[in-house]
């Protein structure tokens, strides 16, 4: 069985945060948004080795915070690009294929995952290829049009809000990132490039709280769950 590699892009700005530090490392609970991500792929008994995805000129900087921390499993830092899938395309491009079985991406802005979730998305991609974590969605979501008129309204009960971990087998990954690469295309997650290859992905249930941090709002929901965990 080969290895399980987490890449964990870290490589945004955080513009919609509107703070002028960078949200991944804010601290939560005494301890930057980034670490606790960390810790639950050290935490993770199926994760070999880490990738973490920084601005480029931030790379020694914020490696150098993390090293700090002395996780013990492999990590290595890696410069990201101008868009999310840039930087998991960079981190991509230093796994070794021979080596790797299985790819898992997380956020680091998704500091409330548990080892638990990550093992059952890992199992289910090391069965079937490609497996990601989502939610049933709770609203009723409707599309609108530019001047925000009501278009459409879904069906609730098909319809899931995605999250990571996402993860692939390597030779998918591969090819989906080829792929898109070679079509100009982009997507808002990782999986939308494995299904635009013809690949089946297969869902598993996220938690309702495994949210990305993204607004002020979601760092006082992940303080408040942080403490209600202890
Ligand atoms: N990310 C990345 N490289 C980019 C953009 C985003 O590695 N060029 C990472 C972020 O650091 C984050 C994750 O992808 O861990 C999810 O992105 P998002 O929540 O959108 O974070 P930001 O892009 O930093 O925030 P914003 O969109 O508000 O600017
Ligand atoms: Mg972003």
């Amino acid at each position: 069985m080969g290895l399980v590699t987490a890449i964990i892009p870290a490589a945004g700005s955080g513009s919609r945060i509107g703070s002028s530090s960078y949200k991944q490392f804010m601290e939560l609970g005494g301890k930057p948004v980034i670490i606790h991500t960390l810790e639950k792929f050290q935490q993770s008994s199926e994760i070999d080795e880490m990738v973490v995805v920084f601005p480029p000129d931030k790379v020694r900087e914020f490696s150098g915070r993390i090293a700090a921390y002395g996780f013990h499993k492999p990590i290595r830092f890696v410069a990201g690009g101008e868009r999310r899938q840039d930087s998991v395309h960079q981190a991509f491009l230093s796994v070794n294929g021979r080596q790797t079985e299985l790819v898992v991406i997380h956020d680091a802005v998704r500091p409330l995952v548990e080892a638990d979730l990550i093992q059952r998305v890992v199992e289910r991609a090391r069965l079937t290829g490609a497996a990601i974590a989502a939610i049933q969605a709770v609203d009723t979501i409707k599309e609108v049009s530019s001047k925000d008129v009501v278009v459409a309204t879904l069906n609730r009960s098909t319809l899931r809000q995605v999250q990571t971990p996402q993860a692939f087998a390597y030779p998918i990954l591969r090819k989906a990132l080829q792929r898109a690469y070679a079509d100009g295309y982009y997507g808002t997650d990782d999986s939308s490039l494995v299904e635009r290859i013809g690949i089946q992905v297969a869902v598993v249930p996220g938690s309702p709280l495994n949210i990305k941090i993204t607004t002020p709002a979601d760092v006082r929901f992940a303080e408040l769950i942080l403490r209600a965990r202890g």
